[in-house]
């Protein structure tokens, strides 16, 4: 067992949250700070404030002994060797990550350095923040000596972030000196010498103590275009899927296929070839548009970004033409919604193409009955419920005499859904589906009048003379 070392962790967000409690697992001492009292009077009494796997179990056993929540972030940093920032990031309006608040937070910090720390930026920033933060400190009047910055970029997903975290594809440590990247090596040793996942109790994943995933030492910038240029490379290989999924469309072919055929090349991968209605969610948004801004701004032409972001814009207006084809007109018509999270598994609404196609098809006359497993509290709070908007306790209940069910997530629960039932309960048994849950020849065996993304069609016997007429 390491001896565990003293780490505050600024932000308790996903990001935040998360490493603090997965510190805390790996035998580590953490406070987590958030300048938010609210936040941190709920997290003392055991709220998690977020939907994730695994993270009650950590909250439960390491709150107030290995992991303390606090306001105080100076009390914090002089109590620490290793301050982690993991604040948000958020989107300016020119594209830019808006970095006010991690300047905030360096400049805080600064006023409690007397003896020498480590301070880790964990948030997703663009190359040169390192730099900046080291500015900010020593403008503040603190000697270079008391301090190294270092960049150890996060590549957790929401719905599995503490598995992502203790199981990591790579651990990436940017640091320009020996101290710091030292610090970093025995923060992170448990998950790299294997230790960690021999101890009973630990939690699974892909790693294990005789397969325990790489640390890989580089320089602060190159950490810092590590994470963006892997996000942008994710994104892009999702509108790159949504691109050839059109294709197959127009030329009837099948998607599934494809991606898979694509995907058995190992340089190539089968993972993140899921068409859909196009990315969303806190990350892959902002992080394209500000790693575009950052190329711009170093006088690189990246436009291949600018096709990416406009590929998975012009995804959810093909999809909403798919319902207008499927329904004919949308005034007055209603839709059963399954899924308002922008992913499964999350209640995370953020960026969300389901919200986004929701407030389309409202401004389109349709009255919607939309049911999410997780993300109806936050929903309500942007798109209130209205006369032609009803939130409801289950996915039978948003398919009751519907003209149509549209999937918008891909919650696990709803690929489990009684397809008798659903279509039992449906005023016109169409099911438009936006994430490929369904099997079309199953749904064809139902009944249903199936349209999905970069498959053909399927039509109950009966619609199917009317499909193949001409306009149809
Ligand atoms: C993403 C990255 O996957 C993480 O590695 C990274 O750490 C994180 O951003 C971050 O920067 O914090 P996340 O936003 O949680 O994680 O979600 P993903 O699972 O990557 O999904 C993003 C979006 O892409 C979702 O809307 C999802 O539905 C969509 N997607 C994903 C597809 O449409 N097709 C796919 O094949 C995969």
């Amino acid at each position: 067992m390491t001896k565990p070392i003293q780490i505050a962790v600024i932000g308790s967000g996903y990001v935040g949250l998360v490493a603090a409690v997965c510190f805390a697992e790996i035998g580590h001492d953490v406070v987590c700070v958030d300048n938010d009292e609210r936040k941190v009077l709920a997290l003392e009494s055991g709220d998690t404030l977020i939907h994730e796997r695994h993270l009650p179990e950590l909250l439960e056993r390491y709150r107030g002994n290995k992991i303390h929540f606090t306001s105080n972030l100076q009390e914090a940093t002089r109590a620490s060797d290793a301050i982690f920032i993991a604040v948000g990031t958020p989107q300016a309006e020119n594209g830019n990550a808006d970095l006010s608040y991690v300047e905030a937070v360096a400049c805080e910090i600064a006023r409690a350095l007397t003896s020498y720390k480590v301070i880790v930026e964990k948030s997703t920033v663009p190359v040169y923040t390192n730099e900046w933060i080291r500015r900010a400190i020593e403008r503040n009047g603190v000697a270079r000596r008391l301090f190294d910055v270092v960049s150890n970029p996060e590549f957790l997903r929401e719905g599995t972030a503490v598995q992502d975290f203790l199981h990591p594809d790579r651990i990436v440590v940017g640091a320009d000196s020996d101290a710091a990247s030292s610090l970093l090596a025995a923060i992170y040793a448990p998950l790299t010498t294997g230790a960690y996942y021999a101890r009973p109790g630990a939690i699974p994943g892909i790693c294990s103590s005789s397969a325990p995933p790489p640390l890989l030492n580089t320089s602060t910038k190159s950490a810092e275009i590590i994470k963006h240029a892997s996000n942008a490379f994710l994104a892009m290989k999702i509108s790159f899927i949504n691109a050839v999924s059109n294709l197959c469309e127009a030329a009837d072919a099948n998607i599934e296929q494809v991606a898979r055929g694509i995907g058995l090349d190992n340089r190539i991968g089968p993972r993140f070839l899921r068409p859909g209605i196009g990315y969303g969610g806190s990350c892959f948004p902002k992080d394209v548009a500000a790693f575009r801004s950052v190329a711009e701004q170093l006088g690189i032409d990246f436009s291949l970004l600018t096709e990416v972001e406009k590929i998975n814009a012009e995804q959810k207006k093909r999809f909403l033409s798919k319902v207008r084809s499927a329904l004919w007109t949308l005034r007055g018509k209603r839709l059963g919604v399954l899924g308002l999270a922008f992913k499964g598994e999350t209640d995370d609404i953020r960026e969300s193409p389901a919200v986004d196609m929701i407030e389309m098809l409202l401004a389109e006359g349709c009255s919607i009955a939309a049911y999410d497993p997780a993300a109806i509290k936050r929903t309500q709070h942007e798109l209130p419920a209205s006369p032609r908007l009803h939130y409801v306790e289950d996915a039978y209940a948003a398919a009751r005499d519907a003209d149509a069910v549209l999937v918008l997530t891909d919650w696990r629960e709803f690929s489990a859904l009684d397809l008798k039932r659903l279509h039992s309960l449906m005023r016109y048994p169409i099911v438009v589906d936006g994430r490929n849950l369904f099997d079309p020849q199953v749904m064809h065996e139902h009944g249903f009048t199936y349209i999905s993304i970069g498959r053909p069609a399927v039509y109950p016997a009966r619609d199917l003379e009317l499909a193949n007429r001409p306009g149809a």
